[in-house]
């Protein structure tokens, strides 16, 4: 036997066992004739002491070990001298007997514990290492077990896993496809999944009724903190639902996650609709951890003075900062060249403070009567000591953003985000298209397949940029953690929202006639959603980015840099796959 015990689980009550441990060498101090060793494993850290004067010869083959080493000791259990009441093993240590160094290690490029020396490319690089970190390892700890209590609420509500195959062909989410050639059919190729989306819906017509999968995606688009170009979705249908029911039982399911995980029993997610999340946090992702909601300013502040930049604003907002008003005018400077960033693009701040005896100071006092100044002070509901902040701009909608973005740096700023608490919510009602400047047409919102809200399909012939959506999300601390929508069942209704998008007939045929031929074999009604795992489980951990709760991330430029993976293929595979690649690209970059 290797070993009789873990490095995580000997306690006071052991003292006096003999056991035998397996681990790596954390770290080694000497001190007199003593030497400590940490010896670590998955489940944790136990000391071993070796003493100069009662076995000389095993002591210095201990203090011959390096960094890493993978080795065996066995002795005994015995009380600490001194404790180290910040470690679970930290009342006992193994006086040991006997050493074997079962494999040497090459000194780590950074040191293995949870405060690092090591940045963040080199710990990539050395991913296998930068996973011994129990920081790291616990991420993916919650990983499993969130998995696992996915499943098992699943499993409970008669919900079967099927698997849905890799190499498909595109999917209707919106973003690039990852594409695989065909060695057998030259020249063609496969798709990797964006998601399971049409699959899913074709199980729903197989009659399976409640479907899941924890399931890889595929998205080739601009990566950032929350975003990765392969990620796991837990991807859920289901048949003879309405809206109501699917947020029933996924709501149901984030309430048990909550609970087995973390112990907490969350309220009924309130329910906010798109108009509204833009409309009071101009993003339909709100963080709700605070409040902080946009006023809208234009009837106060619009045609009432001679500041032309508001004059001439379609939209003017303002978020009110409670007990902000200390902010310097060098910090307000900084806050003014934040929102000019090229990122988010305002062209300039205007902020009021209200001061100890009530009145408002601003940087547009001059364009202003005391008056209107009075009338922004209530608007804004202010009082004294705080900041109003207000942007304004010829697009709404993207003014908005900006001012959103300025709610979450100011929130932030202000504490109001703190990890550890969460606020969860439905944002609902979504339109059903957007438009797209670079395809001079509308675009599903969410995908083809959603159905518009019944009352609004008459719509779809007059306005249908105006038509609403059956479609949702869950929102949580301002990160979209999951969204779907009840799809389109009757085959007409699908024809009449692939024309609005722009498809001929043919076009729609091509890309999507296997579904809609299946769907003339009597689909059910059926909707479903599906939630971003690893952003869920990033959440729960409370993490930066959801690279840090996946084994092998890749980095921003899409590329795994410990697999140094993508690569370049050689001459006689290209040939194999009918591909050539251009003299430029094949140099080595
Ligand atoms: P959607 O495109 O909204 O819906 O994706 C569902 C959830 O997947 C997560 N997600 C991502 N996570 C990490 N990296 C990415 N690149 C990434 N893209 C998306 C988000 C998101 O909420 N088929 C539909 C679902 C349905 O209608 O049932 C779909 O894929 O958390």
């Amino acid at each position: 036997m290797y070993r009789t015990r873990t490095c995580g689980e000997l306690r006071i009550g052991d003292a006096g066992q003999e056991v035998t441990l397996c681990g790596w060498v954390q770290r080694l101090r000497k001190m007199g004739g003593m030497t400590f060793v940490d010896l670590r494993d998955r489940y944790g850290l136990t000391q071993l002491v070796f003493n100069d004067e009662y076995d000389a010869k095993l002591t210095a083959e201990a203090n011959a070990l390096g960094r890493e080493y993978v080795i065996q000791a066995k002795g005994t259990v015995s009380e600490r001298q001194s404790k180290n009441p910040n470690l679970p093993t930290g009342d006992i240590e193994i006086i040991v007997r006997e050493l074997r160094v079962l494999n040497e290690s090459l000194v780590p490029p950074f040191t293995i514990e949870d405060n690092t020396d090591g940045g963040d490319d080199l710990r990539m690089r050395y991913r296998y290492l930068d996973l011994r970190r129990s920081c790291v390892r616990k991420n993916l700890e919650l990983r499993h077990k969130f998995a696992f209590e996915v499943r098992r609420y699943l499993d409970s509500k008669g919900f079967l896993e099927v698997e849905t195959p890799v190499l498909v062909n595109s999917t209707p989410e919106g973003a690039r496809d990852f594409v695989v050639p065909s060695r057998m059919n030259p020249g063609q190729f496969y798709a990797l999944p964006q998601s399971p989306q049409t699959l899913k819906q074709l199980l729903m017509v197989s009659g399976f009724d409640r479907y899941f999968q924890i399931v890889k995606c595929f998205r080739d688009e601009d990566l950032r903190a929350d975003r990765q170009p392969e990620f796991t979705q837990i991807d859920c249908e289901m048949s003879f639902v309405e809206q109501e029911d699917i947020l029933q039982m996924f709501e149901g399911m984030a309430r048990h996650l909550f609970k087995a995980l973390l112990g907490i029993d969350i309220p009924t997610l309130p329910r906010m609709t798109w108009a509204d999340a833009m409309k009071y946090y101009g993003s339909d992702k709100p963080d709700t951890r605070f409040q902080m909601r946009f006023v809208e300013l234009m009837d106060t502040l619009r045609g009432t003075g001679t500041f032309q930049v508001f004059n001439e604003a379609a939209y003017i907002g303002g978020i009110c900062c409670k007990g902000q008003a200390v902010y310097t005018r060098k910090q307000l400077d900084q806050l003014t060249d934040f929102v000019k960033r090229p990122q988010i693009g305002a062209k300039g701040l205007v902020y009021a403070r209200v001061l100890e005896d009530g009145t408002l100071k601003s940087s547009v006092d001059k364009f202003y009567t005391p008056d209107v100044m009075a009338r922004l002070k209530e608007a804004m509901q202010a009082e004294a000591g705080d900041l109003i902040l207000i942007l304004s701009g010829g697009d709404a909608m993207r003014t908005r953003k900006q001012l959103s973005e300025l709610r979450l740096e100011m929130g932030q700023r202000m504490g109001l985000r703190p990890k550890d608490k969460f606020s969860c919510l439905w944002v609902v009602d979504f339109p059903m298209y957007e438009w797209s400047d670079e395809e001079q047409r509308l675009m599903a919102m969410h995908h083809p397949f959603t159905s518009p809200k019944p009352e609004d399909i008459p719509l779809l012939d007059t306005d249908p940029a105006s038509v609403r959506a059956n479609a949702y999300d869950m929102v949580i601390n301002g990160v979209e953690v999951g969204g779907g929508s009840i799809r389109i069942h009757d085959a007409k209704l699908q024809e009449k929202t692939f024309e609005i998008l722009g498809f001929t007939p043919e076009e729609a045929q091509r890309k999507f006639g296997f579904l809609m031929n299946a769907f003339k074999y009597g689909a059910p009604p059926h909707g479903g959603l599906a939630y971003g795992l690893d952003r869920f489980v990033s959440l729960f951990a409370q993490l930066d980015s959801i690279r840090d709760c996946i084994a092998f991330p890749k980095n921003n430029s899409g590329r795994d840099t410990m697999l140094d993976a993508p690569g370049q293929l050689d001459q006689g595979q290209l040939d194999e796959l009918h591909l050539a690649v251009r003299q430029e690209d094949r140099e080595v970059k």
